[in-house]
């Protein structure tokens, strides 16, 4: 079964990265859903994808230069707070699978301590562009699932993937060629592809028989695997 992940919730839909887009991707039946975080002063985790509020809310400055009273007071979109990584996991805990990108050094171990301290290693995948912090994940908790997030694939990347002990690779989609999707499943690792947003681009992937693909437009990927009888 091709898995179905959506992106910073259902940002295609929902303001991104907020507990209401999370919600809406749950409502329409997704396995999975990816959210991004980070640090604030003071070294709270919360879930928000740039490292500036500039772009998904009404405040000005930088993440980690904010407390975290001073970020839950911006709009983040239709009235929502930005959410604490701890709420988003409140939320999806016993629902879907919430996969954490690491977007910054120092989330990694706060990261790793809440998820054990919610019993929720199960239902979890960490994943990160900076490949060492899924390395450090893996030294703190082996039962901890991780993903490695390729843009290019240059290079052996299933091995880059295998060094941390990663059990995916994470592709940007236009860059995943069959033969990548094949020589990861020969080397005993899952293929999820981020983020392709309409039917056709969508199409192609089911049919590289990669093992997840992620979406901002969860929606249309759900209602074309329902017409392929896949759902
Ligand atoms: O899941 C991978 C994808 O989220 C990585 O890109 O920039 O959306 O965090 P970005
Ligand atoms: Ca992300």
């Amino acid at each position: 079964m091709v898995r179905v992940i959506g992106h910073r919730g259902a940002a295609g839909l929902e303001p991104e990265n907020t507990l209401r887009s999370i919600k809406k991707a749950n409502d329409l039946g997704v396995d999975q859903v990816e959210i991004d975080v980070r640090t604030t002063r003071g070294g709270h985790l919360i879930v928000i994808h740039d490292e500036t509020v500039d772009r998904t809310t009404n405040g000005h400055g930088y993440v980690k230069e904010l407390t975290l009273r001073e970020l839950r007071s911006l709009d983040a979109g239709k009235g929502e707070h930005m959410p604490t990584l701890e709420e988003a996991l409140r939320f999806t805990q016993g629902r879907l699978i919430l996969q954490i990108e690491l977007k910054v050094k120092e989330a990694t171990e706060p990261v790793v301590h809440l998820v054990e301290s919610l019993n929720a290693e199960k239902e979890v995948v960490i994943t990160s562009f900076m490949h060492d912090l899924l390395g450090r994940v893996h030294e703190l908790n082996t039962n901890l699932r991780t993903g490695a997030l390729f843009f290019d694939v240059q290079g052996d990347v299933c091995q880059r993937a295998l060094d941390v002990h990663s059990k995916a690779i994470h592709v940007y989609y236009r860059n995943v060629k069959p033969k990548l999707v094949e020589e990861a499943h020969r080397r005993g690792l899952k293929i999820q592809v981020w983020n392709p947003d309409d039917a056709e681009e969508m199409m192609r992937m089911i049919g590289l028989s990669v093992d997840g693909i992620g979406t901002n437009r969860p929606d249309i990927l759900l209602n074309l695997l329902k017409s392929m009888g896949m759902r």
